[in-house]
């Protein structure tokens, strides 16, 4: 199986399995399984890899993590299980999530090539020569930064979030009985038009300070890194990460959707949006987009 078999069948059914279904029922999903084990042994072989080759210096989250690990004394540190459920989590909210979310601006700069000039602009004034930009310019790429915000609102990578209720509430003028599992859809409180004009629109002005709904809405209506204690831990990294990537991309190429697809167009404007799939993350299904290098 492939890594990214592995994955899919172990984010679709995988999660039904092996976190809902009782384990005698197992045996009805060999291929799903397989998944679960092949992800495993994947994560176990990654982590064997960077303890060999601590030396190799990648300044990445998980070289990071198993070095670090390595240095503690045996009682504090984290066994081997453990090591690959973080890689685990890593993988799939941080990176399947971040990826997501690129995907979707993408798609979105394509359809509207004058937001993709503006943020063209942004960044050739603000970045100058320099490649990669550090964290004083990043504070400096606000249009960049109102535009994750937007593809964030717009296309929330996990469009809802589910959480149990321990204790019995009442929510307006809903009682909910302790243990009921509830559902918060990020998607539908970002398209709520109570708190959003014209929702449909990807519009990164939206996050600027100086427009008239800037922060009116409450704070339930932006969430898609969830809301409370439990919100991702990931949520500022992410947004940075993904603001970084972008303006990379942008001062070197400006993007369109192909020509000779043109399903995909005509799907897109038709319905505001492309074909999408759902396997962890809500995104673009078989989008292509032509990089054309900037002179
Ligand atoms: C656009 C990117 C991301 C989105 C949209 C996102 C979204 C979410 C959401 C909706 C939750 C559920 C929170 C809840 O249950 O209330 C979550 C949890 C979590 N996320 Fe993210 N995430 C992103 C990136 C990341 C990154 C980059 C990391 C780590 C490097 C990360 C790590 C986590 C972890 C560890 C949790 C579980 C937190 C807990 O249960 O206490 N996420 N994320």
């Amino acid at each position: 199986m492939t890594f990214v078999d592995a994955i899919k069948s172990t984010m679709s059914l995988g999660i039904l399995v092996g976190g809902v279904l009782p384990s005698w029922t197992h045996f009805m999903f060999p291929y799903t399984k397989r998944g679960i084990k092949e992800t495993e042994s994947y994560m176990r072989e990654l982590i064997s890899y960077r303890l060999k080759n601590l030396h190799e210096n990648r300044h990445d989250l998980l070289s990071l993590l198993v070095s670090s690990n390595a240095e503690q004394i045996a009682e504090k540190s984290l066994t081997e299980q453990e090591l690959i459920a973080d890689v685990f989590i890593f993988l799939l909210a941080g990176h399947e999530t971040s990826a997501t979310t690129l995907n979707w601006m993408l798609y979105e700069l394509c359809l509207q090539p004058e937001i993709q000039e503006k943020m063209y602009e942004e960044v050739t004034r603000v970045l100058g020569d320099e490649e990669n930009p550090n964290m004083e310019k990043y504070y400096e790429l606000t249009y960049m930064r109102n535009a994750v915000q937007e593809t964030l609102r717009k296309h929330p990578p996990i469009s809802f979030i589910p959480k149990l209720n321990k204790v019995k509430t009442k929510i307006g003028d809903y009682v909910l009985p302790a243990n009921t599992e509830v559902y918060l859809s990020s998607y539908q409180a970002q398209h709520d038009e109570r708190y959003w004009k014209n929702p449909q629109v990807y519009m990164p002005e939206r996050f600027d300070p100086s427009n008239e709904n800037y922060m009116k809405q409450p704070s339930g209506a932006w969430i898609p890194f969830s809301i409370g204690q439990r919100k991702c831990i990931g949520n500022r990294f992410s947004e940075i990460e993904t603001a970084m990537i972008m303006a990379r991309l942008v001062k070197k190429f400006r993007f369109e959707l192909p020509k000779d697809d043109p399903k995909m167009k005509a799907k897109a404007w038709l319905s505001g949006h492309p074909p999408t799939e759902e396997i962890l993350t809500l995104r673009p299904s078989g989008m292509l987009v032509e990089l054309l290098a900037r002179k």
